[in-house]
């Protein structure tokens, strides 16, 4: 029987249930796959956490050179989080021969072209599912599955706490801050949120996802970010009655004029797969050239999703002496000549708060005409004479430039007290 030896640096949320499957199913392990997955080491520092797991004391490290040196260590989990020190541990980990698993998204995302140089110069595996999605396998789906195709779009909800927060908001109309509020308290959200809530975390994973299915790097420093926090109840309950739900949406293109890279809210209509995705709950919906249409829909985060996605990547990394690098080359940037669209186009939701005068309706048309916007549909909530009625509109397609120019010329009709929300509609 082969015998691998596995150290996980960081016994967190993420670290406790990976030592938890690899220790449960180990006799299992040896019985379907013909390896003896051993723990030789945590990296841990509260001694007392890794004890509670049942941790033996003589295999809890203080630090990375103990595992590096260490024989009997084949495989290193990174489940620190974070650039540093996870970064520096993993590099040393690559350059003592030891092969990599992490479930790092910012790691990966910022480094992956010095990770994957560092670990095909030593022969070493570099495995990391479980930086997207969780439990969802999507990267193993674009590495090997869906090769065949070209990628035209992938549209992801691919952050757990942003969508339990809108799913709450939208189900039980309270808002943002009440739900980020109880979020917070359940232990989705984190103290600070700001790396879910302003959409880091998505645009981190989008940027894996998307050099995935582009076969260029995607630096995540392309990808057009905004997050939840200037959504409103009012706003999604008027996108419910026009038949939208209101999801972050990450949103990769690869089209005949360039890629387009996007994270954002959107209203998408019901009747979409993933307008039912809610709560915790991420998927990512892939359209490739042949296959059509392909989603994928589970738990993209917590103790034992997460914890799949990696004991997986371990048991591919002991069972496999050829290891899967990236379909291109990866460089910090993407390949020359890459194009990336910035003016992209979409439909829009726009809701002006705006005195109920006569002719107002006719300058805001108006500004809508000379920045060639194509209004679909229109609402006007009955208001007396003098106050801010809410009036919203909903456009065709139209580029990102010309609704930013109505927007500012908007903002300057004395009647309008205000641009109140503009989200884009993607269908
Ligand atoms: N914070 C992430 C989320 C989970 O809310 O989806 C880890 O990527």
């Amino acid at each position: 029987m082969k015998k691998v030896g596995v150290a996980i640096l960081g016994l967190g949320v993420v670290g406790g249930g990976t030592y938890k499957i690899l220790t449960e199913h180990r006799e299992e392990y040896k019985r379907t796959h013909k390896i003896d997955l051993v723990v030789e080491n945590v990296l841990e520092l509260r001694k007392e956490r890794a004890l509670a797991l049942g941790v033996e004391e003589s295999k809890i490290a203080d630090n990375i050179a103990v595992i590096c040196s260490n024989p009997e260590v084949d495989i290193v989990i990174e489940v620190m989080g974070g650039v540093e020190p996870a970064k520096t541990f993993v590099l040393a980990a690559l350059n003592a021969g030891k092969s990599v698993v992490t479930s790092n998204k910012e790691l990966y995302c910022k480094y992956s072209h010095e990770l994957e140089k560092t670990a095909i110069k030593n022969h070493c595996g570099l495995f990391y599912e479980a930086s997207c999605v969780g439990g969802v396998p999507v990267i193993r789906a674009l590495l090997d599955n869906l090769q065949g195709n070209k990628i035209l779009s992938l549209l992801g909800i691919i952050n757990g706490t942003t969508n339990y927060i809108l799913t709450k908001m939208s189900h039980e109309g309270a808002s943002y801050a009440e739900v980020l509020k109880e979020a917070q308290k359940l232990g989705y959200a984190e103290a600070d949120p700001t790396a879910d809530v302003e959409g880091f975390d998505a645009t981190y994973k989008l940027s894996i996802l998307s050099s995935l299915a582009f076969h260029t790097k995607i630096p995540y420093t392309k990808i057009y970010r905004e997050g939840i926090t200037g959504i409103t109840v009012k706003d999604i309950q008027y996108g419910k009655q026009m038949g939208y739900a209101i999801k972050l949406l990450a949103i990769g293109k690869n089209g005949d004029n360039g890629i387009e890279v996007r994270v954002h809210p959107a209203f998408i209509p019901v009747e979409h797969p993933l307008a039912s995705v809610n709560d915790s709950y991420n998927a990512v919906y892939i359209t490739g050239d042949s296959v059509e249409d392909v989603m994928l829909y589970g738990r993209g985060a917590g103790a034992l999703p997460t914890g799949s996605a990696i004991v997986g990547d371990v048991i591919y990394c002991a069972t496999h002496s050829n290891y899967r690098y990236s379909t291109f080359e990866n460089t910090k940037d993407a390949a020359p000549g890459t194009k990336f669209i910035e003016n992209f186009e979409s439909a829009y939701y726009i809701r002006v708060n705006a005195s109920n005068r006569t002719g107002v309706l006719a300058k805001i048309t108006s500004i809508f005409s000379r920045c060639g916007i194509n209004v679909a549909k229109m609402v006007q909530e009955d208001g007396s004479d003098s106050a801010a009625v809410p009036v919203i509109f909903v456009t065709h397609k139209t580029k990102e430039h010309s609704v930013n120019k109505a927007v500012e010329e908007l903002k300057a009709i004395p009647e309008i007290a205000k641009v109140a929300a503009v989200i884009r509609v993607v269908s």
